[in-house]
């Protein structure tokens, strides 16, 4: 049974800690495996996305081992998971024996390709249905740029990919999208390339390999919108720790603005400047955040976040260099664009339709069956609010954002709503739904 009802509770009070961050979970993989020696991975994402990452690695012939612990740090999640990384060294990857399933991964698949493309065996990479509608060119055209040799379907546009590395050349490469993504697969190869490669950003994606890489020893340099990475030099090992994932925080912190008499605290989230451009548009739709408990953590900013409902939140425009910071956020910004005063216009968001699904799609699609008034256009969505959405049997379009942003509407809707096809939340927050329980008990 791959769903769940879900009504507005009668509580909704507590506090919580949000799973590790994925983006810097996978990263903390691929650094590890390619330094030369053991690093620790503290806080480590257990989840299907992230263990995609890891079970890509073992088959390159990285040895992982996982533990689990129960430090005190995370006392208010049941455990807590290490990773125990025994890199080889940039060289030390092992040709693969069979195809390498990236499951629904794009970080996966998109940065596993930069580093397949420096080394000098064959891989072959494949995913679930969603990924093998992923545009791929994005990393295909500038790795080819650097030499290496990989073949997609569909005219090199999607996976599965075949890959046959050889000696890099670095490039200056100006990138058409903002994609942190298709930034760290460059970086990736880069370390495998002779000279310095740069990379130049339209604006400013997630910056979780910028901060990281340099930790493991690399030369690494930001100036404005341009990264450069030195190629040559091995990694060094690292111990670090993840952060608690903002983008997972956030559905709970739009629940509690939109239901009456909430109260939650979010502990250990990541608020890196690049990930919470949702804090600053909730802000401008008149919603109160409270940070809290600043400090840092593996060179990544973390503090603890309070909120309180009911909320009176007014529409908002978006658009422009500020949409990659809250590029996964979008769908349940959706849900409370759905029951602010007025309009809220997103427009220049249409990397929402390459996503794990078509977001724009999926979640116009399933926001309208609750009564939402939705307008959709190529780059975005208009969305007039109303407080009286209602409970329907809606759809996650076997998307993680999309599941958990509809259990976000059917907590803030009159009556019952059933979610079909929610273990897709098992992507990136295999625990959502206990935590809904335990704040509405
Ligand atoms: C991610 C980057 C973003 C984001 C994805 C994770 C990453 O994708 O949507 O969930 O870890 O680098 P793009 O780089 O394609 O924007």
């Amino acid at each position: 049974m791959d769903r769940i009802d879900i009504s507005r509770p009668r509580i909704f009070k507590g506090e919580f800690s949000p799973p590790p961050d994925k983006s810097i979970s996978h990263r903390a993989v691929f650094f590890s495996s390619l330094a030369q020696g053991k690093s620790i991975v503290r806080n480590f994402l257990r989840a299907e996305d992230t263990l995609s990452t890891v079970n890509a690695f073992r088959s390159l012939g990285i040895q992982i081992e996982e533990r689990i612990s129960s430090s005190s740090d995370y006392e208010l999640r049941a455990e807590s998971y290490e990773l125990v990384i025994h890199g080889k060294g940039l060289h030390g990857l092992s040709e693969p024996l069979n195809i390498i399933d990236c499951g629904n991964s794009g970080t996966t698949i998109r940065l596993i390709t930069g580093v397949l493309s420096g080394n000098p065996f064959l891989s072959v990479l494949t995913g679930d249905s969603s990924l093998r509608t992923r545009p791929m060119a994005r990393v295909i055209t500038p790795l080819t740029m650097m030499g290496a040799g990989i073949s997609a379907r569909d005219n090199n546009r999607y996976p599965p990919l075949a890959i046959k590395g050889s000696g890099l050349s670095a490039i200056k490469y100006e990138m058409p999208v903002a994609s942190a993504q298709v930034k760290s697969s460059i970086l990736l190869a880069g370390l495998y390339a002779e000279g310095e490669t740069v990379i130049v950003e339209p604006a400013r994606s997630r910056d979780h390999t910028e901060r990281m890489l340099p930790a493991f020893g690399a030369g690494l340099q930001v100036s404005g919108l341009n990264v450069s990475v030195k190629g040559g030099a091995d990694l060094l090992p690292a111990d670090m720790e993840v952060p608690g994932d903002f983008s997972s925080a956030a559905f709970f912190i739009i629940a509690s603005l939109l239901i009456p008499d909430s109260e939650i605290i979010a502990k250990g989230v990541g608020i890196n400047p690049t990930r919470t451009g949702l804090l600053d548009v909730l802000s401008k739709m008149g919603a109160k955040i409270e940070i809290s408990n600043m400090r840092e953590v593996s060179g990544e900013p973390v503090a603890d976040i309070s909120c309180k409902g009911k909320a009176l939140l007014k529409g908002i425009q978006i658009s422009g260099e500020s949409i990659p910071s809250l590029i996964d956020e979008f769908p349940v910004l959706c849900v409370a664009a759905a029951f602010a005063e007025g309009t809220t216009t997103i427009r220049g968001a249409e990397e929402l339709r390459v996503k794990e699904s078509d977001r724009i799609r999926s979640i116009a699609t399933e926001l309208r069956k609750m009564g939402a008034e939705i307008e959709e256009y190529p780059d975005g969505l208009s969305i007039t609010g109303n407080e009286k959405l209602k409970g329907a049997d809606v759809e996650s379009h076997g998307d993680h954002r999309i599941a958990m942003s509809l259990a976000v509407a059917a907590l803030a809707s009159e009556g019952k709503t059933t979610i079909n096809g929610i273990s897709s939340v098992n992507i990136s927050f295999p625990s959502f739904f206990d935590i809904i329980r335990k704040l509405s008990s």
